[in-house]
């Protein structure tokens, strides 16, 4: 039997309004898991919430990392546990060099890559890179693949990676493959972000979210295809009529 290493048991999360309603989804050692679901359904939600970001609160619920309760630890708490996020948007950070910064990572690192590499491995010359500053004369192509860059450095055990692809253009989706296959075979599990059908097929399973519920869990080819038949032709924002959960 597979070993559960992130659980998430009937999360209930808010911002200024409930945005979670009820979120189960479990992930096993090891796998590549995608979260599928089309925009505005609760994604990027789920993994700050996973992450322990304090944007937002949780009202009910529990998640659970190696069967251990990490509901209320800190971010920087699961960060040493090693759980990490590569955002969706990723902070600017004025004055911070691309070396400092992927240095601060390597602190949590388990194992001896070096920057250098870090960068080679998502397609970035080190020389053009590395004295550069981490502010906004980075374009949001080369700052997401930066920051794909220091999960490869932190070597995490779950990295949770919230539309790795969004902003890299040039990096065509078997690239985007690749850099997460490497990941996983370091030994890194999966959480992959995305509403792309052709991204959530690198999983080995994946789940559906939509209206802030996951519906179906199952193999990464059943989950789109239901993506496919229902998400398309629905938006869930206008037609909160649709019993979702019936799909
Ligand atoms: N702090 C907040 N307070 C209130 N509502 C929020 C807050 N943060 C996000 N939302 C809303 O919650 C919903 C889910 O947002 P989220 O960013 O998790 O969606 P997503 O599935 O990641 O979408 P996308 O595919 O566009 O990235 C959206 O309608 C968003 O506007
Ligand atoms: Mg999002």
């Amino acid at each position: 039997m597979k070993n559960e290493i992130l659980k998430v048991e009937d999360l209930i999360v808010a911002g200024s309004v409930p945005i979670l309603k009820g979120v189960n989804l479990t992930v096993f050692e090891g796998e590549i898991h995608a979260v599928l679901g089309s925009n505005g359904t609760g994604k990027s939600t789920l993994g700050y919430a996973i992450m322990g970001s304090s944007r937002y609160r949780v009202l009910k619920g529990r998640i659970l990392f190696k069967g251990r309760d990490i509901t209320h630890l800190s971010m920087t708490e699961r960060a040493r546990l090693g759980i990490t996020m590569a955002f969706q948007h990723p902070a600017n950070f004025e004055g911070i060099k691309v070396v400092d910064y992927l240095r601060i990572s390597k602190k949590y690192s388990r194992d001896n890559l070096n920057p250098d590499e870090a960068l080679r491995m998502v397609g970035l010359e080190p020389k053009k890179f590395l004295n550069r500053e981490l502010d906004t004369g980075l374009s949001g192509g080369e700052r997401k693949r930066i920051e794909l860059a220091a999960v490869f450095l932190m070597r995490p055990e779950i990295a949770i990676l919230d539309e790795p692809d969004s902003g890299i253009d040039l990096m065509s989706i078997s690239d985007i493959a690749n850099v997460m296959r490497t990941l996983n075979k370091m030994g890194t599990t999966i959480v992959l972000i995305t509403h792309r059908e052709e991204l959530a097929l690198i999983a080995e399973r994946a789940s559906h979210l939509c209206a802030g519920m996951i519906l179906k869990t199952g193999s990464a080819r059943e989950i789109v295809d239901i993506y496919l038949k229902n998400c398309k032709i629905c938006d869930h924002i206008n037609q909160p009529e649709v019993n979702h959960a019936s799909l």
